[in-house]
């Protein structure tokens, strides 16, 4: 989808609703995408998107020293997930993908990398979803599926103190498209590793 212009679309929303109505049919190609994958048949289908997940947050690794990032968002340290994913890729006995050169840099402006870190801090709500369905595969928050366990203060109560950062931050009508082109850009990157990792 192309980039919306938040200026002028569901102004009387949120900044987080609008990012989320804008996005949220690349989200569902994504989302159908990925169950189509049969992820959780066995422990070797879900290890494909786990691998997906190690790409996308070593695309994003960068972001979570941002100094404008950090100054807008409470504990951005506490929400980096790639060392939980490369344990989780571990136990289940995979090596790790190939080292690439990352998406998102330090550099990035901060409404971009706010769209980019929107994108991984929403996929933990539906992980929350899809850890309930690990378990069928003897996966938990100790074994494989650590990266998708719920943040000790609960998945509502993480997301809804990063959507209030998000709601408050001072952005100019250019911003906000940056914003959105930062979240797609996100999407699109993720997508991109679903098509490598499930060829
Ligand atoms: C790495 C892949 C994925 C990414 C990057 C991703 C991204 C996101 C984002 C950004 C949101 C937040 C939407 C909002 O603003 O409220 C979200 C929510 C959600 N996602 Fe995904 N998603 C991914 C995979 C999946 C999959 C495979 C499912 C299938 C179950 C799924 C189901 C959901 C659900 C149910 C919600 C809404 C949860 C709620 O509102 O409580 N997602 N996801």
């Amino acid at each position: 989808m192309a980039a919306h212009d938040l200026a002028s679309d569901f102004t009387d929303l949120p900044r987080s609703q609008r990012l989320k109505a804008a996005t949220r049919a690349t989200h569902d190609r994504l989302d159908r995408r990925i169950m189509a994958g049969d992820i959780f048949a066995d422990r070797g289908r879900f290890a494909r998107f786990v691998r997906v997940q190690y790409r996308f947050h070593r695309d994003i690794d960068a972001l979570y020293a941002h100094p404008a990032l950090d100054a807008l968002l409470p504990d951005l340290a506490g929400r980096r997930r790639l060392d939980q994913i490369a344990s989780d890729l571990r136990d289940l006995g995979q090596a790790l993908p190939t080292p690439a050169q990352p998406k998102a840099e330090a550099g990035l402006p901060l409404a971009q990398a706010l769209g980019w870190l929107y994108v991984a801090e929403g996929s933990n709500l539906g992980g929350s979803v899809l850890y309930k369905l690990a378990a069928k595969l003897g996966l938990d928050r100790e074994f494989g599926a650590r990266h998708l366990a719920a943040h000790p203060d609960g998945v509502a109560r993480h997301w809804r103190e990063f959507t209030a950062a998000l709601d408050s931050a001072a952005l100019d009508a250019a911003q906000e498209r940056d914003l959105v082109a930062g979240a797609e850009a996100a999407f699109r990157s993720v997508r991109g590793h679903v098509e490598a990792e499930f060829a």
